[in-house]
């Protein structure tokens, strides 16, 4: 099957659906969305949306501290550019419906979270992300140039090369044309021709073994842009939040937020003691890298399996009133907040690189965009501030849509795109082997891979990837396509680009820190080990 449209969304988050809207208003859309449309990343976020709204806040503050915490490596323009556009994307949100709280005077009530120097995070109580998808999903939904394909998982992208008249024009050498797209039925693949693709598919915590992001996060936009020669970069900062709650058995882990610290939760070890000063004079209120880090420098060292955040000298009714999901959750474990303290631990959280784009969202293949957490647009350079993300989202999306706008007229569907060719497949009969090899995969990432590294540590994760690799190319090859075969194939392919640039990384920096190279990051964190 062929379809024809203006412009391909894949992804229905906050990057897919703000840039959709916008477009929209032009041409036709197809968002492609490979669960129920609502089931993303953002409907979990709970901390907020970081903005300048009021003094003494000012963008040169909120830039300070997105530099400092990027760690030297964030690029100042688009640093830049995001904080002083802030302030317009958060007004068009709420007129797109989405309601932040405010306080009793009618401003609104602006929450702090690690890393930041002024109380700057808008909310939705402890559920912003669920507002904010809401308020999106129903604009889209009533749009008329939009159409939503629930269930629909985009595969690859339809690429050609250029035969070198590109790149005599300075331009890039490929070229996207949509992508191919699976079905809910498994079986038909379709080929969506678009004048403009977006990548908007998220992050990839699931390629860890312990991860806040749900299942849908498996960096399929990462994989499919880096299978057509997109550059990608930043991979080996992967963000760990300090505090998903402690439950074993539950996955994804559950986010404690980084808000009800900011609101005076206190970090401690198992046996009471505040550990946080040790390590940074903001005490728990210390960037995420340094945070994470000084946690699990505290369980190796104890050898106890979490630590505590102690939230009980706080008043019940604020936290009840502020934090409701968070006290509703832990309740449901038998934990009542105000009483007793939550046993938290590091998860897998926020994938900081990604497809390479410029200030407009362009990636370097020609009329594909990524905005969101697929996209590395350089604005958390080594590690990103709290609650930068929604807002990168935003102000990308929003840019990426102005620069399709302009340009996709003159863009032609590319006819000779062949379709899907599935010609020598036979059935797939080993599921049990795609479920077990992503458990091992996601173990090699977790144990070689994780918060501290070492060169050791990462060759074995190499060495061990290769072997799952090649096991399952051979197993895709001889497969009829399927979900499950395609996201381990894209998760082996996001561990590998993890893996490679940690290597090439000779330096602690960020959220990449490695015992063999701990210069920087040892002198910040005290504790050489
Ligand atoms: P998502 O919202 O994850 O959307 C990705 C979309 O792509 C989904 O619709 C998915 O189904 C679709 N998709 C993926 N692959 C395919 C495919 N192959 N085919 C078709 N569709 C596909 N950030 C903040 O700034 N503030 C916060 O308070 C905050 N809290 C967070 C709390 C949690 C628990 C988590 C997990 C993250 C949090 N973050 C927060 C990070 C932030 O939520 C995400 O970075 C952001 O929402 C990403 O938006 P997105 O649109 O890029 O991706
Ligand atoms: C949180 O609420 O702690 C998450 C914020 C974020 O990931 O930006």
């Amino acid at each position: 099957m062929r379809k024809k449209v203006d412009f391909l969304v894949v992804g229905s988050g906050i990057a897919g659906l703000s840039f959709a809207l916008k477009v929209a208003e032009h041409g036709k859309v197809c968002i492609v969305t490979k669960d129920r449309a609502d089931e993303t990343a953002t409907k979990y976020a709970q901390g907020g949306i970081a903005a300048v709204m009021y003094s003494p806040d000012t963008y040169e503050k909120h830039i300070a501290d997105t530099l400092r915490a990027g760690d030297e490596l964030c690029n100042p323009n688009i640093v830049r550019i995001t904080i002083t556009e802030s302030t317009e994307r958060i007004k068009e949100l709420i007129e797109w419906g989405a309601n932040f709280d405010k306080t009793e005077s009618g401003k609104f009530e602006l929450g702090r979270e690690g890393g930041h120097s002024e109380s700057r995070v808008l909310h939705h109580k402890d559920a912003t992300g669920a507002e904010i998808i809401r308020a999106l999903l129903i604009n889209a939904r009533n749009h008329p140039n939009i159409e939503i394909l629930e269930s629909h998982f985009a595969i690859d992208l339809l690429t050609q090369h250029q035969l070198g008249v590109g790149v005599s024009r300075g331009m890039p050498e490929i070229k996207c044309y949509g992508a191919y797209v699976l079905s809910p039925d498994s079986t038909e693949v379709t080929t969506i021709l678009a004048r403009k693709t977006l990548l908007a598919t998220g992050g990839a915590g699931n390629v860890y073994h312990t991860t806040t992001n749900p299942p849908i996060a498996t960096g399929d936009g990462v994989a499919m842009a880096y299978r057509a020669k997109a550059i990608i970069e930043n991979m080996e900062f992967v963000q760990f939040h300090p505090t998903s709650l402690y439950n074993p058995k539950e996955k994804p882990s559950f986010l404690i937020t980084e808000a009800l610290r900011g609101f005076g939760a206190v970090l401690k070890t198992v046996g009471g003691k505040e550990f946080m000063h040790k390590y940074d004079e903001r005490g728990s209120l210390a960037s995420r890298d340094i945070v994470a880090r000084a946690i699990d420098t505290e369980m190796k060292h104890s050898g106890d399996e979490y630590v505590y955040l102690d939230a009980t000298h706080l008043n019940r009714n604020d936290l009840i009133e502020k934090f409701p999901t968070i006290y509703a959750k832990c309740l449901s474990i038998g934990i009542d907040i105000s009483k007793e303290m939550i046993p938290v631990v590091p998860a897998a959280h926020y994938l900081t690189g990604g497809v390479k784009v410029n200030e407009y969202g362009l990636t370097s293949i020609e009329n594909l965009y990524a905005t969101g957490e697929t996209s590395c647009t350089g604005l958390h350079g080594a590690n990103r501030l709290a609650s930068n993300s929604l807002l990168e989202s935003a102000v990308f999306s929003h840019r990426a849509a102005m620069d399709a706008i302009q340009t996709y007229k003159n863009e032609p569907h590319c006819e000779e795109i062949p379709d899907w060719n599935a010609e020598g497949l036979r059935m797939n009969e080993e599921m049990v082997l795609i479920t077990q090899t992503t458990r091992e995969l996601q173990f090699i990432m977790s144990y070689y891979v994780g918060i501290v590294r070492s060169d050791l540590r990462l060759q074995r994760a190499l060495d061990r990837l290769e072997i799952i690799y090649r096991e399952t190319e051979e197993l895709y090859n001889k497969s009829i396509i399927s979900l499950p075969i395609c996201e381990l194939r894209n998760l082996i392919n996001v561990a590998f680009l993890i893996i490679k640039m940690a290597q090439q990384r000779k330096e602690s920096r960020g959220l990449h820190f490695s015992i063999d190279y701990p210069d920087k990051a040892s002198i910040r964190m005290n504790t050489r080990r």
